[in-house]
């Protein structure tokens, strides 16, 4: 029987206005037939403790945290899963009674963009990453699952780079170097843009000698408009340019999936938010 009560969730972030995850879980829960409500959440660092309680007391139960909150809520959570913990970041909180579970889906979402959607095949290949922040932190672990041959994370502060890559060697090769050290070899089959520069309006000296004519080119940003990696991607001769819309999506579906049980379709969602794209 209905009760009438519509399970809440939400998208914490600040600031938030920009956020288009109302927009993509509402789409999902159109097609899956899920009766739910999907709210934008504004709320401050100094106020996120408060705000995620509260959420949680007055019967929400999931969210989404965003920019720049990922890291801080780890603090937060009872428990959270594996993936999260590799991250050191949490994007998904799922509510059960007075726990707080924490989860990641941004490393799936990024994985299921570039293997099923665009088609990167990531066994055996030599990819870098450019930044050394959270979005490099969060990436790292399910690309080295995957097999590549080799990572090279490359950083405007090399201590950030080495930090991270001499973290994660346990795991698989990994190593670190400064832009300007980037070379034409080894080829590489895949250039992740993971700097927070595009978002400032800023265009870093990106190594351009690392686009091969098979190079596929991914900004974890996305815009209406070609990014500033983008445009510099396609300007430098990479096979593929592409920008974190699907990522965006995919990311979006793992959580609606842990909240609800039910996967939804993410192409016809990934059209719809893309159709105005230049
Ligand atoms: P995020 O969580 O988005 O990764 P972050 O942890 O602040 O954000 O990291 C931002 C990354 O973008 C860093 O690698 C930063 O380089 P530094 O470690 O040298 O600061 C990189 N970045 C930001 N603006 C940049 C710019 N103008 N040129 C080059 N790198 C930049």
């Amino acid at each position: 029987m209905a009760t009438g009560i519509v399970d809440r969730y939400g998208v914490m972030g600040y600031p938030v206005s920009h956020s288009r995850s109302p927009v993509i879980h509402r789409l999902f829960a159109l097609q899956t037939n899920q009766n739910l409500q999907y709210e934008l959440l504004q709320v401050a660092p100094a106020q996120l403790e408060n705000a995620v309680l509260q959420f949680g007391r007055t019967g929400g139960k999931g969210l989404n945290i965003t920019v720049p909150h990922k890291s801080e809520i780890v603090r937060l959570v009872s428990d959270m899963s594996d993936r999260a913990s590799n991250a050191g970041a949490v994007n998904t909180l799922v509510f059960r009674g007075n726990e707080i579970y924490g989860d990641n889906t941004d490393g799936v979402g990024l994985m299921r963009d570039l293997q099923a959607n665009i088609g990167v095949q990531l066994k055996d290949a030599n990819i870098l990453i450019l930044g050394a922040g959270g979005a490099t932190r969060g990436i790292v672990s399910p690309l080295l699952e995957a097999g590549p041959e080799m990572i090279v994370i490359a950083n405007r502060s090399i201590s950030k780079a080495r930090a991270l890559a001499e973290h994660f060697s346990a795991s698989g090769p990994v190593v670190s170097c400064r832009f300007e050290d980037v070379h034409s070899l080894p080829i590489y089959d895949l250039i992740i843009n993971a700097t927070s520069a595009g978002i400032k309006g800023e265009t870093p000296p990106y190594p351009t000698d690392a686009i091969h004519p098979h190079t596929v080119c991914y900004d974890l940003s996305y815009g209406l408009t070609p990014t500033p990696f983008a445009s510099w991607a396609a300007q430098n001769g990479a096979a593929r340019s592409v920008m974190g819309w699907g990522m965006l999506v995919e990311q979006a579906a793992e959580s609606f999936y842990i909240w609800r049980g039910v996967r939804p379709e993410t192409k016809p969602v990934l059209k719809q938010l893309t159709v105005n794209i230049a």
